[in-house]
């Protein structure tokens, strides 16, 4: 059985050349792929920028109930296809070959047989995927596959797309200005929808991608209610947060609307106990993201800040991480902690109560390039005596590392037993002065930061989290 396949790829290649929005480009690209290889349904999947789940930005012959079935994770759901291979599955009814398949159970409802699935590549790298799906069991010839990796290359370019759109979004940089993020891309704000169903909806979104927290739109439907044919009420809430395990629906102040969502919210806790979901309003979010240790998105607090770099939670995880290396290694020994002001504070704080050791905490000052002072001078020295005492120089950051190498000679001349060095980030790309570091929290890009200890002409410091400051905040300094 072959298909028309010209006239299918010509019509791909033109929708996809078109003005329209990527949702409509890709239901039309699903409808020509499944009627061109004889499928009864087409899916075309995108990774979202976490590559931790698959969203759908095209769908054809497939119910709301079957596309809305629950996030699609990407280790779990046909884990091949992102490997780069063409996958078939001739029948999911066979129970052995369902272990790659996350919901045999909805995929039966729906009626389906067979699944091809076809990676989407893009510079070598899997980006997406395409499935077919037949309510019989069905063999796709050589031709269909080859036609399908056609429309996979298409699907690629639109990729590249929405892409490109993203970067206009955030202001376009030169592949030359570009430093290669080693922290991740906004969440999945690429694949957001481009019509929320409600405003509230895209603000939420957007305190989200503040916190670079992971979420999908309308991942799943949950059915309420059966009738005589089949289900007869769903539930769809607006957005599900990945890390927290939590689905949430937001609320607006129309009181009959809360009334009817909480009857919904009830009973789908009654029909899905293992469920997390909570209802908001406006002011709820940020108190929610707090208590998951986001810290508080006061307004005052954080204007200018961009978006969260490492959120309370994550530097917390970290200072732990580092205070169990360090109590491991000087486990029965005594140790004294260096610290030189003021930036420190927060990082030597959290830092001593995770140690496992006696520990002396002790702070220098010094004079800073811009201060009267004309050479670098000591403006608080230390209170203990460091000779034959084993020392950890501790740091907030280290940057062009000038400062900890003065610091780092001063102690020297003073002969303690030992001495390292903990920095809780290090910016890297900007050393013009090499200093051995031993404990290093995060290795960041040169992007200007503030929070956690760090401030912008005196302010800051005392943000829970580590944030990035905008662009025009940056011309005028800070670290
Ligand atoms: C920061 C930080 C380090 C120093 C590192 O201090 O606390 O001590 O910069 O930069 P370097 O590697 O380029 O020398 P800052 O000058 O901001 O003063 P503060 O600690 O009082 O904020």
């Amino acid at each position: 059985m072959s298909g028309n396949y010209y006239p299918a790829l010509k019509q791909i290649s033109k929708v996809s050349n078109s003005a329209f929005g990527l949702r409509k480009i890709g239901n039309s690209i699903a409808k020509s792929a499944a009627k061109t290889v004889h499928g009864q349904g087409c899916r075309i999947l995108f990774l979202n920028p976490l590559k931790r789940y698959l969203v759908t930005v095209g769908a054809y012959g497939l119910s709301d109930l079957f596309l809305r079935k629950g996030p699609l994770d990407a280790r779990k759901s046909l884990p091949d296809i992102l490997d780069g291979r063409i996958v078939y599955i001739a029948d999911i009814a066979d129970i052995a070959v369902t272990h790659g398949i996350q919901y045999p159970e909805e995929d039966r409802d729906q009626g389906i047989s067979s699944i091809l699935g076809v990676p989407i590549t893009k510079n070598g790298e899997v980006v997406g995927e395409i499935r077919i799906y037949t309510r019989e069991p069905q063999e796709f010839s050589e031709s269909d596959r080859s036609f399908l990796l056609s429309v996979a290359d298409i699907c690629a370019l639109l990729f590249e797309k929405m892409e490109l759109y993203r970067l206009l979004e955030k202001g376009y940089k030169s592949d030359k200005e570009r430093i290669e993020p080693q922290v991740p891309q906004l969440p999945t704000s690429a694949l957001r929808p481009t019509n929320f169903a409600h405003p509230s909806e895209g603000e939420f979104a957007k305190l989200l991608d503040f916190y670079r927290i992971e979420w999908l739109y309308e991942p799943r439907a949950f059915p309420l209610r059966w009738g005589k044919n089949g289900v007869a009420e769903m539930f769809t809430p607006d957005f599900y947060l990945s890390e927290m395990d939590l689905y949430v629906e937001l609320t607006t102040l129309k009181q009959s609307l809360i009334t009817e969502k909480n009857r919904k919210v009830r009973r789908l806790r009654e029909l899905y106990p293992g469920i997390n979901i909570k209802l908001l309003n406006k002011n709820d979010y940020t108190r929610l993201l707090a208590k998951y240790g986001y810290g508080f998105a006061g307004e005052a607090k954080t204007e200018g800040v961009e978006h969260v770099l490492y959120s309370h939670t994550q530097i917390q995880r970290r200072v732990r991480v580092l205070a169990k290396r360090i109590s491991q290694d000087y486990a029965g020994e005594k140790l004294v902690l260096v610290g030189i002001l003021k930036g420190v504070v927060c990082f030597m704080s959290d830092l001593m109560q995770n140690l496992s050791l006696p520990v002396i905490p002790d702070f220098m000052a010094i004079s800073r390039y811009g201060s009267d002072a004309h050479v670098v001078q000591i403006t608080k020295d230390l209170d203990s005596t460091i000779t034959g005492q084993h020392v950890l120089m501790v740091e907030d950051i280290v940057d062009t590392g000038m400062t900890l190498n003065y610091v780092l000679k001063y102690i020297s001349a003073r002969n303690p037993a030992s001495l390292r060095v903990c920095t809780f980030l290090d910016k890297r790309v900007r050393r013009l002065v090499d200093v051995p570091l031993d404990y290093v929290g995060f290795e960041i890009t040169d992007e200007f930061i503030v929070g956690y200890g760090l401030d912008r002409g005196g302010e800051y410091r005392n943000l829970p989290f580590i944030g990035v400051l905008h662009q025009e905040l940056m011309k005028e300094g800070a670290k």
